[in-house]
């Protein structure tokens, strides 16, 4: 038997008490019983979205709440601005492809953030602009993009489109006090749970856009969607095993506090660059590192396959490799979600242990003792 550490960006870790919750037995979705644990689910979101507005719940992936924020708020032709950075940039151009807008790209080098300056100008180009789409956190290049000031550009103009999905439950994302329009979430990130739920939750203005936009839906028509939700019912049959884990999961939360979930995520990402750095690492994403996951720069000579291989299939550790002209460059460590200060220790330890595998000179334990003088931060 060899022990296993999913510390991957998602799916994550999944805590007993949400497992419990998931195995409760199953009850219909048309009672006052799942209504209640869905109203109270729904309010705790709208805490961790920071808005008054519903949060709606929706039975897909993550990308499933993306495709809804776009087939909800254009028409056919209309011009969108996306900031493309990474594969989930990527996936916002290739969404707004199907259904027909304009995607005008605003490309930025992998591991580097988006400047606001060339947003400004892009938006001043473009004025037809109807909407910026972007990631509060591009998780297939650890970079964090600055949404509050993109929020700022966006006020009284486009509606701006965010995906929240490693981002959401990981650090502040201000929803109604930056202006963010449309926040996307899912479920298999901070929120602890397994994939399967989509969330999205839209602004006043973003609501008067649905009432003019002509895209096809049906599935994930948000207005029917939000008459339904308004009274704690869904349109179509919910993942109702997936709503008890949400709720669970958002009562670990509450009872731990906001604040200290993100000074949590915080720490376990400075304690893990620290690491890299001790020994000798490069990151991926120095200048502005998301704290849900650690991109590191594989040193030459040491294929990040073979070493994402030894690493899950002889040590059962399971990081995330990197994506398209970063495959075998980079691996990518995750402290998002139900993680801890050991988590970080096991993720150190057991890539220094594949370094000298592969016969990279480290001196074993530089990079865990680089981690522990962070993480002595939360021992009071
Ligand atoms: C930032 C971001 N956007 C979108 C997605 C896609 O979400 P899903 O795989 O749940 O559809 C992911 C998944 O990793 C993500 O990290």
């Amino acid at each position: 038997m060899i022990k296993q550490y999913l510390l991957a960006p998602g799916p994550t870790p999944v805590p007993n008490e949400v497992d419990r919750a998931m195995a409760t037995t199953m009850i219909h979705h048309r009672t006052p019983q799942f209504s209640k644990i869905f109203s109270e689910a729904r309010e705790r979101l709208k805490h961790l979205f920071a808005t008054q507005n519903d949060v709606l719940i929706l039975a897909s992936s993550g990308t499933g709440a993306m495709e809804a924020a776009v087939s909800n708020l254009f028409s056919p032709g209309e011009k969108v601005l996306v900031v493309n950075g990474g594969k989930f940039g990527e996936r916002w151009v290739k969404i707004s492809q199907a259904y027909g807008l304009e995607a005008i790209q605003l490309k930025v080098e992998w591991g580097k953030a988006v400047r606001v300056d060339v947003v400004e100008k892009h938006l001043k180009v473009y004025p037809e602009i109807r909407g910026v789409l972007i990631q509060a956190s591009e998780t297939s290049t650890t970079v964090l993009h600055p949404v509050r000031e993109i929020a700022e550009l966006t006020r009284n103009g486009p509606l701006l489109l965010v995906d929240g999905i490693t981002a959401v439950g990981v650090l502040p994302v201000l929803m109604e006090e930056w202006g963010i329009d449309v926040l996307v979430t899912g479920s298999q990130k901070a929120l602890m749970l397994p994939p399967g739920l989509g969330f999205i939750a839209l602004n006043d203005r973003a609501w008067q856009r649905t009432e003019t936009a002509k895209l096809p839906r049906f599935y994930f028509d948000l207005r029917l969607e939000r008459k339904n939700q308004q009274k704690n019912s869904t349109a179509f049959t919910p993942a109702v095993s997936l709503i008890f884990g949400l709720h669970a999961a958002l009562e670990m939360l509450e009872t731990e506090g906001l604040e200290r979930v993100y000074a949590r995520h915080d720490r376990l990402a400075r304690a893990t660059r620290a690491a890299a750095t001790a020994l000798g690492l490069k990151l991926l994403a120095p200048e502005n590192p998301s704290p849900a996951a650690t991109g590191i720069v594989l040193p030459d000579g040491i294929d990040g396959e073979n070493l994402l291989d030894v690493l899950r299939d002889q040590m059962g550790v399971t990081f995330a490799e990197g994506q398209d002209d970063l495959k075998g460059r980079i691996i990518r460590i995750a402290h998002v979600g139900y993680m801890g200060a050991f988590d970080v220790l096991v993720a150190v330890g057991a890539l220094e242990m594949a370094l000298k595998k592969f016969n990279h000179p480290v001196k074993l334990g530089q990079g865990v003792a680089a981690a522990q003088e962070i993480l002595m931060e939360a021992i009071l």
